[in-house]
């Protein structure tokens, strides 16, 4: 069994077969997804994913690449959506230096900060994107000690997961945990303990080995699951039902 502590089931590579897929995953063992919105209008379908699908949560916020377009009317929006009670997370929130074509880092931050005040306010856990910005999202993390929650897609160090830790995170995996230059993913999850470890797919993108490429779904999970068992020498089994455990703390379900 399996929890999807991070996926977009509203993207557009979904609309074809969205139905299809989400009933599929239902009967293929997935007894939890947490949607995370990126734009506002994702985190609108990620609420309304949730309504739909018993299964299904939903967090809500605008990933870095929209920073620019977070102001106090889309905070309204976000705090209105958060009222309907499957929505258990802030998010996806953060940071990302990758792309030169985001928003300038100063907007980022802008936006990571505001959005981390508001889950403060709501007592809610974050779901952070960070890509390349290591420093400034901790030091964001760090001046909001009340605030937890997973540093999804993890890309850090062992070093930075470490500080994550202490700060009471979790560390979320994709697949990308199962490719063959994922020396660093592999450090990571050798060293963060099993009851601090989320499993996820960030559907459609980062589809795990021997997947890799294709369009990501829940079940697909199994993988990242094998491979941290293999990582720590215990058994999938463990694996899969410690994550649905810290999800199931995290999201308060
Ligand atoms: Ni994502």
């Amino acid at each position: 069994m399996i929890f999807d502590s991070h996926a977009h089931y509203d993207d557009e590579q979904f609309d074809e077969d969205r139905e299809k897929v989400i009933s599929e995953l239902k009967e293929n063992g997935i007894i939890g997804v947490l949607n995370c919105g990126a734009s506002l209008q994702g985190a609108r379908n990620s609420v309304r994913l949730s309504e739909k699908y018993d299964f299904f949560y939903a967090a809500v916020g605008l990933h870095p690449e929209f920073a620019d377009k977070v102001d106090e009317k889309v905070i309204n929006e976000l705090k209105e959506l958060s009222k309907n009670n499957k929505v258990r997370a802030i998010g996806e929130i953060g940071l990302d230096y990758y792309y030169e074509e985001n928003p300038p880092r100063e907007v980022q931050k802008k936006a990571f900060i505001r959005q981390m005040e508001l889950a403060k306010e709501l007592n809610l856990p974050v779901v952070i994107h960070d890509r390349d910005a290591h420093g400034d999202t901790l030091e964001i993390m760090r001046s909001f000690p009340e605030v937890k929650g997973v540093v999804h897609c993890f890309s850090g160090s062992v070093e930075f997961a470490k500080e994550c830790l202490k700060l009471g995170y979790y560390i979320g995996f994709t697949g990308v945990v199962t490719f063959k230059n994922a020396k660093k993913a592999v450090e990571v999850a050798s060293e963060v303990p099993l009851d601090r470890i989320l499993v996820e797919t960030d559907c459609p993108y980062m589809a795990p080995v021997p997947n890799r490429g294709k369009r990501n779904r829940s079940e697909y999970i199994e993988y990242v699951i094998e491979k941290i068992a293999d990582i720590k020498s215990i058994l999938p089994i463990n694996v899969s039902e410690q994550t649905i455990q810290n999800a199931k703390d995290l999201l308060k379900i």
